[in-house]
C-alpha cells in the first residue's frame, strides 16, 4: 500500500513548528532566560540552537524520511535489534502525552472560570485548593476531580478526531492552531506594552547578566530548554518526516522549524514579562518577587496579573487561556501520531483503531493525574521523563546515526535533496558534542538526584513515578521488539539493577564490599573458565 504523504510542504512544515511550540514556549523559555543571565542566556541559547537543536532535528528528520517509517521501525531498519531504542522514544512521549492532556484539561476548566474571573485575588488557594483539591502527598489520591476529568475527555476528544484521519486532517489543522497562538500572543504583547511597567518587566527579561555564562549549570539550562522546546527526542519529528516524499528538503525545514520555535519562545517573553511588570507595578512590589515559571506561572501568576487588567480582564482571561490551548493540542497530537505512526507500521492494524486504541489507554492513564493527588505524581513523572528519558533517548540517538549508520554517510544523503547543504560541522556535532552535552546533563541530573530527593517527594512515590516507570519503558521498549531479548536481556539486567539497588539500600557497607568483590572475582573466574575450551594436545 501506498504511504500517505502531507498535502504540502507548508502542511508538514506547520505540523512539525505545531509540535515544538506549545505550553513550554510560554512558560518554560522566558523563565529559565530570566533566572539564567537574562538577555544574556540567549548566547548559550543560540549556540544550544546550532550545535545540538538543529543537528538533532536534521537527524530525526532525516531518519524518518530515509526509512518512510516511524521510529521502531526506523531503528530496526539501521539494525534488527536497535528497535527498542525507537519503542522507547514512543513510550517516553507517549508516557509525556499522558499527563499533558491532564494539564489541557486544566486550561478547559481555567477558559470556563476565566468568564467568572473566579480565582478572583487568591489565584494560588484557587488553584491548588478550589481547582484541583490538592491532597496532603502523593500517598492520597482521595479521589477523582470530576470538572478536570471533563477537560480530560474534550481534550481526548479532539486528539482523536484529529489524528485518525491520518497527516491529511492534521496538516488542515495546523493551519488553524500554529498561527492562532501567534495572533493571540500579539495580542498580550500590544496590550501589556502600553501599560506601566512595562518597561521594568522588559528589563528584567532583557538585561545581560554575562556572569551567568561562566556557570555550567546555565549552558544545561540551555541545552535542556532546546531538546525540550523542540520536541526531539521522542519519535516525532522520526514519524512526521515519514510522510514526506523520499526527495524532499531535510535542512532547510530543520532550520525553519527551529528557528520558528525559538522566535515564538523568544516573542512569548515579552507578552509575559510586560504584563508582570505591570503587575508588580500595581502591587508594589519588584518584578523578582512576583516572576514564576512553568504551571505556577499558568495558573496562578498570569491570571493574577490578568485580574488587575484596567479593561475587560474577564476576555484577556478566556483569550489566555484560549492561547495555551491552542498552543498545546497540536504538541498533544503529535505525540499521539507519533506513536500511532508506529503501532500503524509495525502491526496490520488500521490507523483509526491504533488511535483510538491508544488514545482510550492514554485517557485512563490519565485519570491518576486528575486525581486530587495527581499533581504530585504529574510533577514527579514529568520530571523524570524530562531528565532522563528525553537524554537517554537522544544520546541514543546521536550515536546510533553517528556511528552504526556513519554520520558523513547519513549527511551526504540528507545533502542530496536539501536546499541548504550541511559540512563537517553537523558530523562533529552528533559524533562528539550532543553526545557528550547530553551525557554531561545526565551525569549531572543523576548526582542531584542523590544528593538530594527531587522536590522532597517521599523515596517510594519517586521510586515508583519515577525509575519504575523509566525501567518499565525501556523493559517494555525491548518486549516490544521481540520477547526473547526481553527475558534474556533487558528482564535480568532490570531485575540485577533492582536488587543491586535494594542491596545498596539495606546492607552494611563491609558486605556490600564483600558482594562485589566476590561476584567479580569468583564470578569472572567462573564464567573464563567456561569458555576455556579444552587443552591444546595435538596442536
Ligand atoms: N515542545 C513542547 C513545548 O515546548 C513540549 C513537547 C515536548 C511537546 C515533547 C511534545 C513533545 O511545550
Amino acid at each position: 500500500m501506498e504511504r500517505e504523504r502531507w498535502t504540502s510542504r507548508m502542511a508538514f512544515v506547520m505540523a512539525a513548528i505545531g509540535s515544538a511550540v506549545g505550553l513550554g514556549n510560554v512558560w518554560r523559555f522566558p523563565f529559565v532566560a530570566y533566572q539564567n543571565g537574562g538577555g544574556a542566556f540567549l548566547i548559550p541559547y543560540l549556540v544550544a540552537l546550532f550545535t545540538a537543536g538543529i543537528p538533532l532535528m536534521v537527524l530525526e528528520y532525516g531518519l524518518g524520511k530515509m526509512m518512510q517509517a516511524g521510529a521502531p521501525t526506523a531503528f530496526a531498519k539501521v539494525k534488527d535489534k536497535l528497535e527498542w531504542v525507537g519503542w522507547w522514544a514512543i513510550l517516553v512521549g507517549f508516557t509525556i502525552v499522558i499527563y499533558y492532556a491532564v494539564v489541557m484539561a486544566w486550561c478547559w476548566g481555567y477558559l470556563y472560570h476565566s468568564l467568572f474571573l473566579s480565582w478572583k485575588g487568591r489565584a494560588e488557594d484557587f488553584f491548588y485548593k478550589d481547582f484541583l483539591g490538592l491532597s496532603d502527598g502523593p500517598g492520597k489520591l482521595g479521589g477523582l476531580r470530576l470538572p478536570v476529568v471533563v477537560g480530560l475527555v474534550l481534550t481526548w476528544a479532539s486528539i482523536v478526531w484529529i489524528v485518525q484521519h491520518g497527516v491529511r486532517r492534521v496538516g488542515r489543522v495546523v493551519m488553524v492552531t500554529v498561527p492562532l497562538p501567534v495572533i493571540l500572543l500579539a495580542i498580550f504583547v500590544l496590550r501589556g506594552a502600553t501599560l506601566p511597567g512595562a518597561m521594568e518587566g522588559l528589563k528584567f527579561y532583557l538585561t545581560p547578566d554575562f556572569s551567568k555564562l561562566a556557570e555550567p549549570r546555565t549552558w544545561l539550562a540551555a541545552y535542556g530548554q532546546i531538546f525540550f522546546s523542540l520536541s526531539l527526542a521522542f519519535g516525532i519529528m522520526i514519524a512526521y518526516a515519514s510522510y514526506l516524499h523520499e526527495r524532499a528538503d531535510v535542512n532547510n525545514n530543520a532550520f525553519i522549524t527551529a528557528l520558528a520555535n525559538c522566535g515564538t519562545s523568544y516573542f512569548a517573553g515579552f507578552a509575559v514579562f510586560t504584563v508582570l511588570g505591570y503587575m508588580a507595578h500595581v502591587v508594589g512590589k519588584p518584578v523578582a518577587e512576583v516572576v514564576s515559571g512553568g504551571p505556577g506561572l499558568a495558573f496562578i501568576t498570569y491570571p493574577t496579573a490578568i485580574s488587575l487588567l484596567p479593561t475587560v480582564p474577564a476576555v484577556f482571561g478566556f483569550i489566555f487561556f484560549l492561547t495555551l490551548l491552542s498552543l498545546g493540542i497540536d504538541s498533544a497530537f503529535s505525540l499521539v501520531e507519533a506513536a500511532v505512526t508506529a503501532v500503524h507500521d509495525r502491526w496490520p492494524i488500521s490507523r483509526r483503531k491504533a488511535t483510538w486504541l491508544l488514545s482510550g489507554i492514554a485517557f485512563l492513564g490519565g485519570l491518576l493525574f486528575t486525581t486530587k493527588g495527581g499533581l504530585y505524581w504529574l510533577d514527579i513523572v514529568d520530571h523524570f521523563a524530562n531528565n532522563y528519558g528525553l537524554v537517554g533517548v537522544g544520546l541514543a540517538e546521536s550515536l546510533i546515526v553517528g556511528y552504526v549508520l556513519g554520520a558523513e554517510r547519513f549527511r551526504e544523503h540528507v545533502n542530496t535533496d536539501s536546499e541548504v547543504k550541511l559540512g563537517r560541522w553537523w558530523d562533529f556535532c552528533i559524533k562528539f558534542l550532543t553526545p557528550a552535552i547530553l551525557g554531561i546533563l545526565m551525569v549531572w541530573s543523576l548526582a542531584r538526584e542523590f544528593g538530594s530527593p527531587y522536590s522532597g517527594y517521599p523515596g517510594w512515590a519517586l521510586l515508583v513515578g519515577g525509575w519504575g516507570v523509566i525501567l518499565l519503558q525501556i523493559n517494555l521498549g525491548v518486549a516490544l521488539m521481540s520477547r526473547r531479548a526481553f527475558l534474556r536481556a533487558s528482564l535480568p539486567a532490570s531485575a540485577s539493577l533492582v536488587a543491586f539497588a535494594v542491596l545498596l539500600k539495606f546492607l552494611p557497607p563491609m558486605w556490600i564490599m564483600f558482594i562485589v568483590a566476590s561476584a567479580v572475582l569468583y564470578g569472572g573466574l567462573a564464567w573464563s573458565l567456561s569458555r576455556a575450551r579444552r587443552g591444546y594436545e595435538g596442536m
